[in-house]
């Protein structure tokens, strides 16, 4: 059994669908309720088993950096108010010492080219790659679903949804050869296909379970889609060698890298949290229905 221990959290991207807020807080810490969209992706993958977190990050992002640094002088304060909720808060974005490792990618040349850049600290093993904008509600977390099933299905593994087809064009969508169940092989993979040419709808999602031998075809690509190095097309080199599975996981997924899905997101999550789920029920109901009367 080879066991999925890492994780790559490529984070180096501009974000500017979030300009202005993103001209000085990086996109991953833009929050989702009350924690920022990079603690929910690295919870996701401590829940996978994973125990080293590798960042790729780039210049304005020390925000991230500082967010998983011990506050030794805000918990001393809090201890002596006795807040004890916003104690227990902090401790979740604790990690243990030397897990952590953050990588610069000098230029956002693409997501292909950084992954490319945590090929010594992954060395010769499987990994997995969150896209942290990619929040997904799940009963069982995604990754933790996609790492039971890689056991019996080796090879790269994508996440998988199925999309409307209009919206082809935002994703790389699967040429898929046969189903069984949750796993779909894979034929190739097409990046940001328009609704005509798409071979399917079934679209990846920012979740990768990736074999090493990855690294040598991320060397070998040439730009791509967007005039960017994309990890698709380095999973297509790799295709005849390693094989490739998309996984169809059992869970909501919402694009918190857009406006409009972080909205959608806040909504699913404040929904879910019993403390707030009461006040947020009453406000959306009066909002969105205000001929129905709420006691
Ligand atoms: P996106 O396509 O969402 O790009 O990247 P972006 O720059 O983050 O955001 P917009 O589109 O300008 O609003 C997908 C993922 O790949 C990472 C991003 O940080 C994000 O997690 N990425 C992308 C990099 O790490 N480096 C790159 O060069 C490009």
């Amino acid at each position: 059994m080879t066991r999925i221990r890492k994780a790559v959290f490529p984070v180096a991207g501009l974000g500017t669908r979030f300009l202005p807020a993103t001209k000085s807080v990086p996109k991953e810490m833009l929050p989702l309720l009350d924690r920022p969209l990079i603690q929910y992706a690295v919870d996701e993958a401590r829940a996978a088993g994973i125990e080293e977190f590798i960042f790729i990050t780039s210049a304005g992002k020390s925000a991230l950096e500082d967010y998983f640094d011990t506050a030794a002088a805000l918990e001393m304060r809090l201890e002596r108010a006795g807040k004890t909720e916003a104690l227990a808060a902090l401790g979740r974005t604790r990690m243990p010492a030397g897990t952590l490792s953050f990588i610069r990618q000098d230029r956002p040349k693409g997501l292909g080219h950084a992954v490319s850049l945590a090929r010594r600290l992954v060395g010769d093993e499987p990994f997995a790659v969150l896209l942290p904008d990619d929040v997904i509600r799940a009963p069982r977390p995604a990754l933790a679903q996609m790492v039971d099933a890689y056991e019996h299905n080796r090879g790269h593994m994508v996440a998988t949804m199925t999309v409307p087809r209009a919206k082809t064009a935002s994703y790389g969508v699967l040429d898929v050869l046969s189903e069984n169940g949750r796993i779909a092989k894979v034929r190739g993979l097409v990046e940001k296909p328009d609704p005509g040419k798409a071979p399917s709808a079934k679209a990846v999602i920012g979740r990768y379970i990736l074999e090493p031998s990855i690294f040598d075809k991320l060397d070998m690509i040439t730009p791509g889609s967007g005039g960017e190095l994309q990890l698709t097309d380095a999973i297509n080199a790799d295709l005849s060698t390693a094989g490739v599975s998309g996984y169809r996981f059992s869970g909501e997924r919402f694009d918190c890298g857009s406006i409009q899905g972080l909205i959608q997101a806040t909504v699913a999550f404040g929904l879910d949290r019993p403390d707030l789920c009461e006040e947020f029920d009453k406000f959306v109901h009066q909002r969105f229905f205000p001929w129905r009367s709420i006691a």
